[in-house]
């Protein structure tokens, strides 16, 4: 039976995935596809609906983000979101221009509540807009169901055709009633079923994976983050026996960390996976010596994660599968789903180089975002203090020490990072951070401890809290634990001299240093 879907046609609006979530929060599944994509391929994918996205153009200037217009006459619902409505207004025949009046932040908007996209909202309600253009008249056969005193047409209808175009943003939850919106989209308008649940998803990721191994040898590549962990324990209910999963020690992980994965994930923890522990440390340092460029290093750790894997599999005897815990932003940030620029290339995506020899890649978690991982991961029967770790990324370390990665700078970033997280923990505020590390900076400079001078180097401390890591608000954390970490670091890590905290916000920012 083909899977219910709602696709979402990305203009490349910067909440684009977010639309993803919250509709798959309403147990619908939906993917992301660029606005380019064929009518033809988006014909035979056979969706319920159709959600087009904001994007930062303006829909009536030469070469702007556009779509065929065949796309509202299939019969299929469409809902325009902000550059979405937009386009289907300029497309339809409807008068879009730049508005006189600009809107930005919590707006109130009167909504038509007889309409179906906004049953049980209220009359008025507090909705996000971000726009400069605007619907000055609909197309012709639409009528408005929403306005505020600058922008007459804040959601307009064509309920016979099934078309929907809102001007705000009902994804972003500054929008206090936007997931009803969204949810009377797909199920009130588009008829869906709901079938997208996470133990659906366990048992029918277990079946379609026995019945695609069949009985033959799978690795699998553990790091201990929630990704790969959640994919190896769902690999090894599945696959049982012939599962081995090869966990790299690079050298870059956090303090201590290699054991405890070893802890939990070993012969001697609750699961089967045929785990094999590689020390390869050196060989990362090695590889690292003087690069310092972060696009570099990422690919070097990935590559040299890769041969690791390479000669394990020869040892393990021939296999079949590699076993890759890819998430669904990572395939869309990688430029293979929608329209989103690549800011940085995710090592673990978009296969692997020529020479290696699996024949095939298994990505049991391509589908999901990080929120539902860690419901498998929960179905599955992990830890709860496994499943919600804060992310970690896979190069690790080497892209929290800005410029030439040594053992000695990894030892002052791990040291300075657990006493970090230590005193979070301590001040109880480990659950509210959405993600926290240190980061050793580059920046040496002069300082005195007792009667000598130092010339040593400068720890960031980064906080942030998110909810989709694609932006991100630097946390507020109290300055008593701050110093506390400043004083500790200084007298407890060699090496470093100055702690720094950063306030920088993603964008500009990024959370990671490089
Ligand atoms: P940035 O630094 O891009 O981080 O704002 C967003 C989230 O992604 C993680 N991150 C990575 N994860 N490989 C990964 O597996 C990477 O190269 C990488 N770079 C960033 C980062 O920790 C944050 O959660």
């Amino acid at each position: 039976m083909k899977r219910e879907k709602i696709l979402i046609i990305d203009f490349g609006g910067q909440y684009n995935q977010l639309v993803a979530r919250r509709v798959r929060e309403c147990n619908v599944y939906c993917e992301i596809y660029s606005y380019k994509t064929d009518l033809k391929k988006i014909r035979e994918m056979e969706p319920k609906g159709i959600i087009l996205t904001g994007g930062p153009n303006s829909c009536y200037e030469e070469g702007a983000a556009s779509c065929d217009p065949a796309l509202f006459e299939m019969g299929v619902p469409v809902l325009g979101l902000c550059y979405g409505a937009q386009l289907m207004m300029h497309t339809l025949g409807g008068h879009v221009c730049k508005a006189p009046v600009r809107e930005y932040g919590k707006i109130e908007v009167a909504v038509d509540r007889s309409s179906k996209l906004f049953g049980n909202v209220s009359e008025k309600t507090v909705c996000w807009m971000s726009h400069n253009d605007y619907i000055e008249t609909a197309a012709p056969g639409f009528q408005a169901i929403a306005h505020t005193p600058d922008c007459p047409v804040a959601a307009t209808q064509c309920e016979e055709r099934q078309l929907y175009a809102i001007q705000f943003h009902p994804e972003v939850l500054h929008t206090v009633e936007g997931t009803k919106m969204l949810s009377n989209f797909v199920y009130e308008i588009c008829g869906c079923a709901g079938d997208w649940k996470m133990d659906a998803f366990v048992e029918n990721s277990i079946r379609s994976i026995r019945e695609r191994v069949g009985s033959k040898k799978v690795l699998c590549a553990l790091s201990g983050g929630v990704d790969s962990s959640v994919a190896a324990v769902l690999m090894a209910k599945a696959v049982g026996d012939q599962l081995t999963c090869v966990f790299v020690d690079h050298g870059l992980l956090r303090k201590n960390e290699g054991d405890e994965v070893e802890e939990v994930f070993g012969p001697d923890g609750p699961y089967n996976l045929n785990f094999i522990r590689v020390n390869v440390q050196e060989r990362f340092y090695e590889r690292l010596r003087g690069v310092e460029e972060p696009e570099q290093k990422r690919k070097i750790i990935g590559e040299e994660f890769i041969r690791v894997f390479e000669e394990e599999a020869k040892k393990v005897g021939a296999v079949d599968f590699l076993v890759q815990g890819t998430i669904y932003p990572d395939v869309v940030e990688s430029g293979l789903g929608g329209e989103s620029a690549v800011i940085k290339s995710h090592h673990n995506v978009g296969g692997l180089p020529d020479c290696v020899d699996f024949q095939e890649i298994l990505e049991p978690l391509r589908d999901l975002f990080k929120d539902e991982v860690r419901k498998a991961g929960l179905e599955l029967g992990i830890p709860e203090r496994l499943v919600y770790r804060q992310p970690f990324p896979g190069p690790g370390l080497g892209i929290r020490i800005v410029g030439e990665v040594t053992a000695d700078k990894v030892r002052m970033v791990q040291d300075a990072d657990a006493i970090y997280r230590e005193e979070i923990a301590k001040a109880g505020l480990d659950k509210s951070i959405g993600q926290y590390f240190a980061a050793l900076t580059n920046m040496r400079s002069v300082g005195v401890m007792g009667d000598e001078r130092t010339y040593d180097y400068a720890v960031a401390l980064r906080a942030v809290n998110t909810i989709d890591f694609m932006t991100a608000e630097t946390a507020e954390i109290p300055f008593a634990v701050l110093a506390k970490v400043m004083n500790r670091v200084i007298n407890e890590v060699k090496g470093i001299n100055r702690v720094l905290y950063d306030l920088t916000s993603k964008p500009p920012g990024t959370i990671e240093f490089e």
